[in-house]
């Protein structure tokens, strides 16, 4: 979407302390950079009279109110119902627990279909639920020229036995946003529910989930400006049915019988402050905090993260631009839907050598394949990956700059030591 606003980067930054320290930071997929207002809501609610969450005491009521808070605010995030918002202390934690109570009603010759494209926490839980359960996993493959995962790669898998579709929403490794609505569609028909893994998606785009028909959407608030914790969100109804070992004395109620022990209130509110703080990117940008009427922040989110799109895309496109005009390079970020989020690998050179190199010239940007492993194997870059440049909303035009420079310097350094022609 256009929405020609003009986004406010600097005002933007200026709420990063850790931006002070001078890198750019090109690491946000692994894990964003936090704003001011998100560390003060885990220290406000730290250093708040705080208990177990209850209505009567104060300090009862701070953890309770925290707890309500971060499930609207999360829901607001990806149009979900705030009672279906469980929280934990990972996106693979939560997939892990889900996976075993969703499998208890499997068996042998059900199915459930996972991506060649996805992180391992999307892979693993639900290869080794299956096995345990005697199912079978059928795996969708992507396009390793394009980087698309069509819809009919999980399509054409599915049967009568499947029974879970394992899917992300966008990848970490190479950007690719498959149709998800068209596979949890697909999935539907088969009467198989959908997982997607929205963890890299979040922090790109304005998510809605019944528009991309997730039963069950996971994300991590620590990659979109929030403190280290995960969520899922279903609807309530969904959570009903399932029923995960728990404490006898603990609470049956929903979404709460998901979330093993006393939550982490103080990333809660940091979450929710990350939540209020990208409502806030739209204009006036860099605003935080105003929650304005009901309803109004999921409003403000949903141009708030459209203007981060445009912001963002802009960004990735010169950078593009930039690293084609290297010599020896591979960009692998191909799809046509896809995050600001670029694999990058260069011929005869290790990638690690050139996170090395940036890291020396204040420019984070890390060598690997993040979990990803099953997409940089297909991708033919085994288990080392390439280099991922991800952008995240406090870079800025001077960020590209500075990593086309710095890149720019280090495959002229080949140059400089490749042997003379003629030498053996
Ligand atoms: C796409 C994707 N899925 C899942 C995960 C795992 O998230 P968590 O660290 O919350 O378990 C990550 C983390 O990098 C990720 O990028």
């Amino acid at each position: 979407m256009l929405l020609g606003v003009s986004y406010d980067v600097a005002a933007v930054r200026a709420c990063f302390p850790a931006l002070r320290a001078g890198a750019a930071h090109f690491d946000g997929p692994g894990g964003s950079q936090v704003p001011e207002p998100v560390a003060a809501a885990v220290a406000a609610t730290m250093t708040a009279p705080l208990a177990n969450r209850g209505r009567v005491t104060q300090a009862e009521r701070n953890a309770d109110d925290v707890v309500l808070a971060a499930r609207q605010a999360v829901a607001d995030l990806v149009a979900g119902d705030p009672g279906g918002v469980v929280f934990g202390r990972s996106m693979t934690q939560l997939t892990y627990d889900l996976s075993r109570v969703l499998s208890a009603g499997w068996g042998p010759g059900d199915e459930v279909v996972v991506t060649r494209l996805d992180h391992d926490a999307n892979v693993r839980p639900w290869v080794q639920a299956a096995h345990a359960r005697g199912a079978t996993v059928p795996w969708a493959e992507f396009d390793p020229a394009t980087g698309e995962l069509a819809p009919e790669a999980a399509g054409g898998l599915l049967t009568d036995r499947t029974r879970l579709v394992a899917v992300t929403g966008a990848s970490n490794l190479i950007g690719t946003r498959p149709d998800v609505a068209a596979i949890s569609a697909l999935a539907h028909d088969a009467g198989a529910l959908s997982y997607v893994d929205g963890v890299h998606l979040t922090a790109h785009a304005a998510v809605d989930v019944a528009a991309l028909g997730a039963d069950l959407y996971a994300c991590s608030p620590y990659k979109f400006l929030g403190p280290h914790c995960g969520c899922v969100v279903a609807s309530p109804g969904l959570l009903e049915t399932l029923h995960p070992d728990k404490l006898l004395p603990s609470t049956d109620a929903v979404p709460e019988r998901f979330e093993l022990g006393t939550l982490p209130y103080e990333l809660l509110a940091g979450s929710t402050a990350a939540v209020d703080f990208l409502a806030g990117l739209g204009p006036p940008a860099g605003r935080a905090g105003d929650r304005g009427p009901e309803g109004g922040r999921r409003a403000r989110l949903e141009v708030g993260m459209a203007t981060l799109e445009e912001h963002e895309d802009r960004l990735r496109e010169r950078i593009e631009d930039g690293v084609r005009a290297l010599p020896g390079v591979t960009v692998w970020s191909r799809a046509a839907r896809r995050t600001p989020t670029l694999l990058l690998t260069f011929e005869g050179r290790d990638a690690a050598d050139a996170h090395r190199f940036l890291a020396g010239h204040g420019v984070n940007a890390p060598a690997g394949s993040f979990y990803a492993i099953e997409a940089s194997r297909h991708l033919g870059l085994g288990d080392a990956g390439g280099l991922r440049v991800g952008l995240a909303p406090y870079n800025d035009d001077e960020d590209v700059d500075r990593l086309l420079a710095a890149l720019g310097e280090w495959t002229d350094s080949r140059k400089a030591c490749a042997p003379p022609a003629g030498r053996p």
